[in-house]
C-alpha cells in the first residue's frame, strides 16, 4: 500500500514532511514527490499546485509514475454552507465543480461524458479521515491571533465545490451557492483543487478522501489573514488530523 498525501500550499505540507522517515525527493512534471515512510506505511507527500488543472497533473503523475493506491488531500477551504465557520474542519464525502457548464449540451454542472455532476469520495477512506478528524482535533489548540478559535473545531462532512477562482465577495458566494441549489446540490465549501483530484482518481479506481479546514468564508474578508491562517490553524490541523489517519490505516 502507497498513500498519497497532497497539500495545495507549501505551508500546509511543511509540518507533514518533518514526519517522514527516510525522506527521498524525486522530480517529475515540475513538482517535487517526497517519498517515504510515515506510521509503517510508504508515503508520497506532493503540493498540487493551485487550480483543477495543476492538481490532476499532479494526480495523475502520483498514481503513474509512483503506483500510490490511496490518495489523502489536506487543505483549506472557504465556508459557504451555513453555519460552517472559521476554524471548522469539512470532510468531503464528494465534490463538484461549481464552474462546469456546457449547458446547453449538457446539464448545468454535469462533467461530459461522465454522466454525472458530482463524484463521491471513497467510503471507507473517507470514514477513516471523519473519525481522525474528530480524534485528532479533539483538544488540539491553535494561536491564530486575530479570531478566538481556541474551541474545538466544529468537524463537518457533505459536498465540497471546486472551481478555478478564489471567491472572495459575498455576492460571489452566494452565486455559487444558490446556482448549486437550484440544482440539488448543497455545498458546505469551495475550493480549487478537490474535483479534480475526485476525477482523476475515479479514472484510475484509486480510493480519494479529503479534509479542508475552514479558512474564510469565500466573501469579502476571504483574503485577510489568510496566510497567516494557513501557517497557525491549518497547518497544525491538518498535521493532527494526518498524524491520526496514518494510525489508523
Ligand atoms: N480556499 C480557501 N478559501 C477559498 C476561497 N474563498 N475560494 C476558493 N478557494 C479557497
Amino acid at each position: 500500500m502507497t498513500l498519497a498525501i497532497m497539500s495545495a500550499l507549501l505551508d500546509e505540507q511543511r509540518g507533514l514532511l518533518e514526519q517522514l522517515k527516510h525522506p527521498k525527493q524525486v522530480q517529475r512534471a515540475g513538482r517535487t514527490f517526497w517519498c517515504g515512510q510515515w506510521a509503517g506505511h510508504d508515503v508520497v507527500l506532493v503540493l498540487t499546485k493551485v487550480g483543477k488543472v495543476a492538481a490532476a497533473t499532479t494526480t495523475a503523475a502520483l498514481i503513474d509514475a509512483f503506483g500510490v493506491d490511496q490518495v489523502v488531500f489536506t487543505g483549506v477551504a472557504g465556508g459557504i454552507g451555513e453555519g460552517v465557520g472559521v476554524g471548522d474542519v469539512v470532510v468531503a464525502n464528494a465534490f463538484i465543480q461549481h464552474d462546469m457548464d456546457a449547458s446547453p449540451l449538457f446539464a448545468r454542472y454535469e462533467i461530459p461524458l461522465y454522466g454525472c455532476a458530482s463524484m463521491a469520495c471513497d467510503a471507507h477512506l473517507t470514514a477513516i479521515l471523519l473519525e481522525a478528524s474528530n480524534t485528532g482535533l479533539a483538544g488540539v489548540g491553535s494561536h491564530f491571533h486575530h479570531e478566538k478559535l481556541l474551541k474545538s473545531p466544529n468537524v463537518h462532512s457533505g459536498l465540497i465545490a471546486s472551481g478555478d477562482r478564489f471567491v472572495s465577495s459575498a455576492q460571489d458566494a452566494g452565486q455559487v451557492r444558490q446556482g448549486l441549489q437550484a440544482a440539488g446540490f448543497e455545498a458546505l465549501a469551495v475550493e480549487m483543487e478537490g474535483a479534480a483530484v475526485a476525477q482523476v482518481c475515479r479514472d484510475y479506481g484509486v480510493p480519494f478522501a479529503a479534509v479542508r479546514t475552514i479558512s474564510d468564508r469565500a466573501d469579502d474578508d476571504a483574503h485577510v489573514d489568510f496566510s497567516a491562517f494557513v501557517k497557525q490553524v491549518a497547518s497544525p490541523y491538518a498535521l493532527a488530523i494526518v498524524s491520526q489517519f496514518v494510525k489508523m490505516l
